[in-house]
């Protein structure tokens, strides 16, 4: 459809990859339905927000937001809250910001089309009711922002509850696609050009296919070997689920990317069972032995919560000697923050936020040293790198590696490396976070 002049919408997107990818299918579904994208408030009749309720920094920034803007509801422009925090919150939202006339979750997404007619016409429309979905939002309108690497979802929702998080609330229960539909979109993208796909989920060991039963494992080799196709990511993965079939994959199929990301939020197991996380600190281990004996060197990153509630200082001592023997190449910090409907709000002993921070800032600063550490011994290395973009200020090209390390890099004179190619750089200095070196040609 044709967009028209007085249809525009902004979209401004937080939280996680799975909401950046759900809004690339929300503004493919707008425009298809004729709306305009438009990069700023002031231009936009439609502003939607897709929100992230992860903690409750996250959830707070919507509201902010739509404070900020609700004086612009005077000249007829109209609001929608997508995503967890709609999920969460639901009809409450029209309580607290009346100005809002949409709110719909992520299960409801495929009922956007006749959502927006009814606001067209005046209307508060909700999508909320979907949380018992066995459906994926499948479309084939997603409006991907980056020609060279694309987001595939193939598992949606969340079976787990671990007690702190909010997520099997806000995206319903679990729900894999069938993996003819997830290897239809990855040959698509590569005949557009794209050569990394990054598969996400919520879980996404747990993937299964409901018609054929092919296990995640068997996923990842099926897309690693779609022509076209070089690079292979996938987020997040969950320890009780990651089974060794997936190192054996890493291992045999060169397009998988080297790189895992596994969550552990705890290195005391006691901490881990209050947390309902369904594995020990054993088991844990256990899973990082397997990477680390592979033939190739996988790097490893991880997320951790300090501060859940009990966590004592022998028990947070345990989470810091799980960093030094594993030496993650990233860790994600997080202070605990208590969550609607989820079954840590009931626990007891909660840890003062003074003395979460202090714990925080503890975890950063160990992992620094450690990322110090792992990332010198690519010096001399060459490496290979995706080329992501340019840093005027430093004349330097930006590319990631297969282990998703970012490689900053120079070029030799008159050589313009092109945006989604792949190069060979040689190591020369390496930080915390990143690595410079210089092209070979
Ligand atoms: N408080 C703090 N961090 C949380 N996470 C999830 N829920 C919470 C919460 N209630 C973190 C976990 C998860 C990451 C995406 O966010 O570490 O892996
Ligand atoms: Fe935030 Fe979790 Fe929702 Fe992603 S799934 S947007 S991290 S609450």
């Amino acid at each position: 459809m044709a967009a028209s002049p007085d249809k525009t919408f902004y979209l401004e997107t937080f939280g996680c990859q799975m909401n950046v990818h759900d809004s690339e299918k929300v503004i493919g579904t707008l425009i298809s339905e004729g709306y305009r994208q438009v990069p700023t408030v002031e231009e936009a009749g439609l502003i939607l927000y897709n929100t992230c309720s992860i903690r409750d920094k996250a959830e707070q920034k919507v509201f902010h937001r739509l404070a900020d803007y609700k004086k612009l509801q005077a000249q007829g422009k109209k609001f929608g809250v997508l995503g967890c925090v709609a999920q969460q919150e639901g009809e409450k939202i029209f309580e607290r910001a009346p100005h809002v006339s949409m709110v719909c979750g992520s299960a409801s997404y495929r009922n956007l089309p006749e959502m927006l007619v009814q606001i067209e016409e005046g209307k508060r429309t909700t999508g909320l009711d979907d949380r018992q979905t066995d459906k994926c939002f499948e479309t084939e309108f997603t409006s991907r922002t980056n020609p060279n690497r694309g987001y595939i979802t193939i598992i949606e929702g969340c079976d787990k509850f671990c007690a702190y998080c909010v997520v099997p609330f806000t995206r319903g229960k679990e729900r894999s696609r069938t993996s003819e539909s997830v290897l239809d979109e990855a040959r698509q993208m590569a005949d557009l050009g794209y050569t990394e796909i990054q598969l996400l989920g919520q879980n996404v060991n747990s993937y299964r296919d409901p018609s054929e039963n092919k296990s995640f494992a068997e996923l990842l080799v099926s897309l690693g070997n779609v022509p076209g196709i070089r690079r292979v990511r996938f987020t997040t993965s969950h320890p009780r689920d990651f089974g060794r079939d997936i190192v054996e994959a890493i291992d045999a199929v060169p397009t998988l990317c080297d790189h895992v990301h596994l969550p552990v939020q705890s290195g005391s197991t006691r901490v881990l069972e209050a947390m309902q996380r369904l594995y020990t600190r054993d088991q844990y281990l256990e899973r990082i032995a397997w990477m680390k004996a592979a033939r190739r060197e996988i790097s490893i990153t991880t997320d951790i919560i300090v501060g859940f509630p009990g966590e004592t200082e022998a028990e947070f001592g345990q989470t810091l000697s799980l960093l030094d023997g594993v030496e993650f190449d990233g860790v994600f910090g997080f202070k605990y923050s208590p969550r609607p409907n989820t079954p840590a709000l009931r626990l007891d002993d909660a840890i003062s936020d003074e003395e979460k921070a202090r714990r925080l800032s503890v975890v950063n600063e160990r992992q620094r040293e450690i990322q110090k550490r792992n990332n010198a011994k690519f010096l001399g290395r060459t490496l290979e790198a995706m080329v992501e973009g340019k840093n005027n200020s430093r004349n330097q090209w930006v590319g990631r590696t297969s282990q998703n390390k970012v490689l900053n890099f120079t070029a030799p004179a008159g050589v313009e490396p092109a945006l989604g190619s792949y190069v060979s750089v040689i190591t020369r200095q390496c930080f915390p976070n990143s690595l410079v070196g210089e092209m070979v040609v």
